[in-house]
């Protein structure tokens, strides 16, 4: 890769739509509402106050319903929105840089060189074939025939679609053509890659599969990845960090997990309740500490389901949770794993059930 993993850091962000947002800024940071900004002064309020630390090298989620903020958000790290207030710093080789404070050349420069996009609609060209498409960028960027030929050829095979390099974007599905995005996107070699719900378009099965596409070749690559969905279990499997936003604010934000165990308030609890959490808790989260015992050894980082799958399949009670080099954490049960797996206000109903019967 041409630079080491590169973070993003979101402060203090804030974003008004309207016919002069800066002098409302100071209102909104002092918390006028978002109804009142709309009702009474004729300003959107598209965030305010973002701080996110954007893992280097990990995937960031960005979730929200419809009009909570997520593309206004993404749209600021590559500055197609410019800010009302507030910083996107990139760090990279030790550097960091203020994409906010850049020239129009070097936002130019920025943009071809450090950052990709994958679109929801695909935003393919319809008259040119899935090698023209994918090479695009490279084309822009001058890079001679042979070479951009060379590097598209590559990602358009890892994305699964050698043969199809002659073919139009008309003469493929709709996955088929998310790959060619997804090959577009990555050709340019770009460490920051910029996915504002680039797979909702997609059938359950085809987007399941380009989640794991993206996820082997994010093992592989390391990009430093912004994934907007508004999909609870898309953002459960894909985000090393998630953010969750509601009218242009961060309510929550953590890993996963730490979503799914500790909801912030209602919001998050409305949409967390219905997750699966034997995919998301980790046995690591679970174990507690005492000598090893007869049972299987599962890593730390497996979700406690396939734990409970492998108790079950052996007709074991416990398990010995290890580290990822074989160093013995503690011990799991399997009561503790069907427990974890009953979301709080459900327990609570079965007790209460239990009681009323
Ligand atoms: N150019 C604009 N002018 C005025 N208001 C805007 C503009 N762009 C976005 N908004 C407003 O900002 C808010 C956030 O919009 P945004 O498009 O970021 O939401 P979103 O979370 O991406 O929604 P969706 O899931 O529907 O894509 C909304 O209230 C929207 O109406
Ligand atoms: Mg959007």
């Amino acid at each position: 890769m041409a630079e080491a993993a590169t973070s993003i850091q979101i402060r203090k962000l804030y974003k008004l739509f309207g016919p002069a947002p800066d002098k409302f800024l100071a209102a909104a940071q002092q918390g006028m509402s978002k109804q009142e900004l709309r009702d009474v002064h004729g300003h959107v309020l598209g965030l305010r106050d973002i701080n996110i630390d954007m893992p280097a090298g990990g995937i960031q989620v960005v979730m929200g319903l419809s009009g909570s903020g997520k593309s206004t958000l993404i749209r600021h790290i590559n500055r197609l929105i410019d800010p009302t207030a507030g910083e996107v710093l990139i760090h990279a080789n030790g550097e960091a840089l203020d994409v906010v404070k850049m020239s129009h050349t070097q936002l130019l420069n920025f943009r071809r060189e450090r950052t990709a996009m994958v679109f929801q609609k695909f935003a393919l060209f319809p008259h040119l074939t899935v090698l023209e498409n994918a090479e695009y960028g490279l084309q822009i960027q001058h890079v001679p025939r042979k070479k951009r030929h060379e590097a598209s050829m590559q990602w358009i095979e890892r994305v699964g679609l050698k043969g199809y390099e002659g073919h139009y974007p008309n003469q493929l599905s709709g996955g088929m053509q998310q790959r060619v995005g997804l090959a577009r996107a990555l050709s340019n070699d770009a460490p920051i890659l910029l996915m504002d719900e680039a797979f909702s378009a997609l059938d359950p099965l085809i987007r399941s599969d380009m989640q794991s596409v993206l996820l082997d070749l994010q093992q592989e690559l390391g990009k430093t990845i912004v994934f907007i969905t508004h999909d609870l279990d898309e953002a459960l499997r894909l985000g090393d960090q998630i953010a969750i936003l509601r009218d242009g604010e961060v309510m929550q934000q953590g890993t996963g997990q730490q979503i799914v165990l500790k909801p912030a308030d209602d919001y998050i609890s409305s949409f967390v309740k219905d997750v699966n959490r034997g995919r998301v808790i980790r046995c690591r989260t679970l174990m507690s500490p005492g000598a090893p015992v007869a049972g299987p050894t599962v890593d730390a980082s497996l979700v406690i389901e396939e734990a409970a799958r492998l108790l079950s399949s052996e007709n074991l009670e416990s398990a010995n949770v290890v580290s990822s080099k074989g160093k013995h954490l503690g011990t799991l049960s399997m009561s503790d794993i069907i427990a974890a797996m009953v979301p709080p206000n459900d327990a609570q109903e079965q007790r209460e059930t239990a009681d009323a019967l």
